[in-house]
């Protein structure tokens, strides 16, 4: 195939005409589960935004953080809603690599990122991908990849990376979060990470707004929160310290240097009380 990846028949075809988020994304990491159609918005991206791709990979060193922030505290299930093709040291592994039983359910609701997570994961046990719209957490509960996978009577990990943003005011994020967090039993944790404009340095508010335009012309619109809007959206959860702060600031790993990037966004994780 010429024109980007094969995707398994049956299912739901991917949107060839507007950019999909997933995939732009996958493309900036080094991948190639992607169309023209992603790779002509990400170089629009990268002249409008030059250094984003650093911006990307330091969201992914983010999830890397959290998965082993919540292993180590003794939590060896995950739910990853919004969870992209997974490139690059994918929960499953991160975890994995200090916990073996690590039980991990994706979700997306991208068709090219549900269909190669289905290739890369196959085989696996206790690793699902769930196709599901993460703004309707009915329907993710109920997906069988979720519910064969996780068992509630225990914590859970949910990671909300890179994707709160897009829900709205009208998807009434609040309730999203419910939804969630409502089935889960105490010790479990909440990750998340998500654009702002809300940031120390002005070039990063410059590059976030401009970021934010540039998102409008995709499928997947932005949806900007500040410090006080993330917090009070998780306020029935207990925030772990040092609480709502710019990524590059949640736990620093000496081990991982970050990219330098422009932009940042806000990352946090709470816990289940
Ligand atoms: C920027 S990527 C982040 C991927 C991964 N969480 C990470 O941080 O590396 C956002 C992902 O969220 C997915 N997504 C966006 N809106 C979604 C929705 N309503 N339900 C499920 N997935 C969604 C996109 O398809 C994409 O794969």
């Amino acid at each position: 195939m010429t024109d980007g990846p094969d995707v398994r028949e049956g299912g739901e075809p991917p949107d060839l005409q507007r950019p999909s988020i997933a995939r732009v994304y996958d493309y900036m990491l080094g991948g190639n589960h992607n169309f023209a159609v992603d790779r002509e918005f990400a170089a629009r991206m990268l002249e409008r935004l030059p250094g984003v791709a650093g911006t990307f990979a330091n969201n992914r060193a983010f999830l890397r953080r959290a998965v082993r922030y919540c292993v180590r505290a003794g939590v060896d299930q995950f739910l990853d809603l919004g969870s992209g093709i997974p490139t690059m040291g994918s929960v499953h592994e991160v975890a994995r690599a200090i916990d073996p039983d690590t039980r991990v359910a994706y979700v997306d609701n991208e068709p090219v990122a549900v269909a190669h997570s289905e290739q890369i994961l196959a085989g696996l046990d206790g690793v699902s991908i769930s196709s599901a719209d993460m703004r309707d957490p009915e329907s993710v509960w109920s997906a069988p990849g979720v519910r064969d996978v996780l068992d509630l009577e225990r914590p859970v990990a949910v990671l909300m990376v890179a994707v709160l943003h897009f829900a709205g005011p009208a998807d009434d994020p609040r309730s999203i979060l419910d939804g969630y967090r409502s089935r889960l039993v105490p010790g479990s944790l909440f990750a998340v990470s998500h654009a702002t404009t809300d940031l120390r340095d002005p070039a990063d508010r410059a590059a976030m707004e401009e970021g934010e335009r540039l998102y409008r012309e995709s499928s997947t619109p932005l949806h900007l929160r500040d410090r006080s809007q993330l917090a009070d959206l998780l306020s029935a959860l207990t925030l772990v310290d040092p609480g709502v702060v710019e990524m590059r600031d949640w736990h620093r790993d000496p081990e991982e240097p970050e990219a330098r990037g422009v932009g940042e966004a806000l990352a946090v994780v709470g816990r289940v009380d």
